[in-house]
């Protein structure tokens, strides 16, 4: 298998998963600011497996414009799985990652995402079937830890890859928090680097990067060979290129409010191509991010988030001074 994951010049730089964000519109911004690795929202493998109207949905993407594309599943039933990836394949995504890290209450409620920590054997089996049934490359995404359910104790990612260390696995975006810390809190660069030592695929660091010296300070206490970014980008796809040009000279500038209109405006024309009127209810949140911080954001936000189609956000941004 031809594994793209060893190909790219280090360091790699990821758009993390993140439902409701990481969407084709944003994956294309995130390409064209120089992500090299872009991954997809979580997808279910059971609306995989039994077709979905929605789920099949996020299957669609634009290759060319993305750059290299992985999938993320979530799920807990390993018997679907074969099936679900069979329809990844099909849809031609470069990379399949699956979902160990989620802490969201409808993910947790199934005892799926990192609540699958709390059972090594499911998750075993889960990664088993996925390495077993894809000809692409297989990554997963999880956190430092989380607390066993009657408190005696945690399991931890080390745990977890020990239990997986025979399988093909090519690489690891880990999130430098607990489970309990849920998004907040600390990043513990102490056992993201034990894990760059101990696993033998890529390892991407992740967690609270939302600055290129955030980014150097990742890549300088734990030595991984990437990050995946995730909130840092919010409003921000251009952060890619700042990283970029922090690490090669050292500096780096900010974007002014007409470049930034620029790019709002470009995301706003990639949504309305990928999802017609849905659109217009996803850009309003973008927008509001793009425009935090600049003097008069407060009365902008409320006329942004009444954009009903492409005009309306043209207006508005052309408003704007
Ligand atoms: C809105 C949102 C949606 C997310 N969706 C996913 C997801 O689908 N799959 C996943 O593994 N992690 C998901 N995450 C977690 C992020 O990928 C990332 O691990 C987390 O936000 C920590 O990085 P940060 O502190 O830089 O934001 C999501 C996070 C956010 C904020």
């Amino acid at each position: 298998m031809s594994n793209f994951w060893n190909k790219f010049n280090k360091p790699i730089l990821a758009l993390a998963p993140m439902a409701g964000i990481s969407d084709s519109a944003f994956r294309q911004l995130c390409y064209s600011f120089g992500a090299d690795v872009v991954y997809t929202e979580m997808t279910s493998i059971d609306g995989l497996y039994y077709k979905g109207k929605t789920t099949l949905e996020l299957l669609d993407f634009n290759h060319k414009k993305e750059g290299k594309v992985v999938l993320q599943l979530f799920g807990k039933r390993p018997e679907l799985i074969k099936k679900a990836v069979e329809r990844v394949e099909e849809a031609g995504f470069d990379g399949i990652d699956i979902n160990f890290g989620c802490p969201a209450k409808k993910v947790v409620a199934h005892e799926g995402g990192i609540t699958l920590l709390r059972d090594l054997n499911l998750a075993q089996e889960i990664v088993h079937a996925t390495v077993e049934s894809a000809s692409i490359p297989v990554s997963i995404k999880t956190r430092i830890s989380i607390n066993k359910k009657d408190q005696t104790g945690k399991i931890t990612v080390f745990d977890f890859l020990d239990k997986i260390k025979d399988y093909n696995v090519s690489a690891l975006m880990l999130h430098g928090r607990t489970y309990e810390q849920g998004f907040s809190g600390s990043i513990d660069f102490d056992s993201i680097k034990l894990a760059k030592e101990k696993f033998k695929g890529v390892v991407l660091g992740n967690g609270g990067l939302n600055t290129p010296e955030d980014i150097k300070e990742m890549l300088d206490k734990t030595g991984v060979d990437g990050v995946g970014l995730a909130r840092g980008l919010y409003g921000k796809p251009w952060l890619f290129k700042q990283i970029n040009d922090y690490l090669q000279n050292g500096k780096y500038s900010e974007f002014d409010l007409e470049q930034i209109k620029k790019v709002a405006l470009k995301h706003a024309k990639l949504l309305s191509k990928s999802k017609n009127d849905k659109a217009f209810l996803e850009i309003r949140k973008h927008l509001c991010w793009y425009l935090k911080g600049f003097p008069g954001a407060s009365d902008w936000r409320a006329k942004l988030v009444r954009v009903e189609n492409l005009s309306d956000v043209k207006k508005t941004l052309k408003q704007l001074s």
